[in-house]
């Protein structure tokens, strides 16, 4: 019989320790230890992947051929992967709770004929699969659903069917017998994520995975599979509008900077593999506020609409509010503004908005924010043709970023007749091969003059 011992995990980062401390040593946390009763398996115990065994194999026997690759029939998680689903591996799909992440796999699944899939989930009923099956309304007769938690009867039915893809929905909700505490604890988490991993490199069949995280990151199980998988997929966006983004965090077979992005819709995920266009659809009128940031994410170009409202602060302290842009950012490029060309924004209110519910991050658009502001405080449109890309540093001087080509044939693709760049950014590109009109700046009054 197994012997039964309590261990103290980290919330954060999984480190382990026998008494509960209440800062953790590794990540420095403060208050994250949980206490998890395991249970040390005996060899009568280990359960079916334990008995797989692997024998040694000399280097130069091994043929290295191209990795096999699985087509996934999505062009934009193809991308993110690397080229496609490698065989044996584990990718994990992290994001929250009702942001779509069971519905890109369900789609995934459904979408690869010719391919036997078996979907695990241990959070929905057949019915309720079955209902999100027929409003992505795709039919596949080889995509098999089970319903089960324990790894042992997983392996079990995988063992069976010997599908060619595995999905399992979600991993806070399988567990283990080897493990005493409850499902989504830290240590099943690892132990059933172990034994995934262990049973997809020994079949060379791949196994995807979704894992919950909660806003702040907490509710640890995917921080500490990170380690584990292959590739870490993260899915993004806000709930209340319909683009995600499918970022690669981790990927041991392709590059970190690729990244997807979909459009929920009332029947399954949508491939949106122009975003420009549509992030600048619903523009027909000019109104002041509103300036286009050639902005890039990961490697993908992607012009953006940033909205900002300044109006008179009504009670005392004037409200700061931004959606989808950084707020201390935000701040800091106010009092820059306000110091380096003279508007009086300390008494203002002001609201930042980033069109579609995407969250930014590129320093690029701060020039297009910056312009978006002093649009709106004049009230003076900003001409439709033109958009931006550059950082703001704290002395007013605008910086050089990155892409500066992508940018500019982007926004050169998409019509635009002018675009406003650092003119730092210029010294290294061919400006005659571009058919645009190019503004060089090189500090925020600049900015201005061309607003004003
Ligand atoms: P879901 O995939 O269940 O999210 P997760 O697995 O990440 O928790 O779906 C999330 C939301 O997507 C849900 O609120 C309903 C919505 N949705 C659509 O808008 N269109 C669709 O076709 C489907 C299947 C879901
Ligand atoms: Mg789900």
């Amino acid at each position: 019989m197994a012997k039964a011992k309590t261990i103290y995990f980290c919330r954060n980062c999984g480190h382990q320790s026998g008494k509960w401390i209440g800062k953790c040593p590794a990540c420095g946390e403060w208050n994250t230890f949980d206490e998890e009763v395991i249970s040390k398996p005996t060899a009568k115990d280990a359960g079916i992947v334990n008995k797989i065994k692997a024998v040694p194999v000399a280097v130069q026997d091994i043929t290295s051929d191209k990795e096999e690759r699985i087509d996934t029939k999505s062009i934009e998680l193809n991308r993110v992967l690397g080229g496609g689903l490698v065989a044996g591996s584990v990718v994990l799909f992290g994001g929250e709770p009702g942001i779509g992440k069971s519905t890109l796999l369900l789609q995934v699944a459904l979408n690869i004929k010719g391919k036997r899939i078996l979907y695990i989930s241990g959070e929905e009923s057949h019915q309720q699969i079955k209902m999100r099956a027929d409003r992505i309304g795709i039919h596949n007769s080889e995509c098999y659903l089970l319903n089960e938690t324990f790894t042992d009867n997983i392996f079990n039915h995988a063992n069976e069917l010997s599908p060619d893809i595995v999905v399992i929905d979600s991993i806070q909700t399988i567990y283990s017998d080897l493990i005493d505490s409850s499902p989504g604890s830290i240590s099943q988490i690892r132990e059933t994520a172990s034994q995934l991993q262990r049973y997809a490199k020994s079949t060379n069949i791949p196994v995807l995975l979704i894992g919950h995280i909660t806003k702040d990151g907490q509710l640890a199980g995917p921080k500490v599979l990170e380690h584990m998988v292959d590739t870490v997929l993260q899915f993004e966006g806000d709930r209340h509008y319909g683009f995600r983004i499918l970022r690669s965090v981790k990927n041991r077979f392709g590059s970190t900077s690729e990244l997807g992005i979909y459009e929920m819709q009332s029947n399954g995920l949508r491939e949106v593999t122009n975003p420009s266009e549509i992030l600048l659809s619903q523009r027909d009128e000019i109104a002041s506020g509103v300036a286009i940031a050639a902005m890039v994410e990961g490697q993908r170009p992607l012009l953006i609409e940033t909205q900002a409202l300044i109006g008179t602060a009504a009670y005392g302290t004037p409200q700061r509010s931004s959606t989808g842009f950084d707020l201390r950012r935000l701040n800091m490029m106010l009092a820059v503004l306000e110091k380096r060309s003279g508007f009086k924004l300390s008494t203002k209110d002001v609201f930042l908005n980033i069109a579609g519910g995407l969250k930014v991050d590129d320093p690029a658009i701060d020039i297009a924010v910056a312009a978006a502001i002093i649009s709106s405080l004049e009230d003076v449109a900003i001409q439709p043709n033109i958009c931006f890309a550059g950082e703001i540093g704290l002395s007013g001087e605008i910086r050089a970023v990155s892409h500066v080509e992508n940018r500019i044939s982007e926004a050169a693709k998409l019509g635009f007749e002018k675009i406003v760049l650092s003119k730092y950014s210029l010294k290294s590109i061919n400006l005659k091969s571009f058919n645009i009109e190019i503004i060089p700046v090189s500090k925020v009054m600049d900015i201005v003059d061309i607003l004003l």
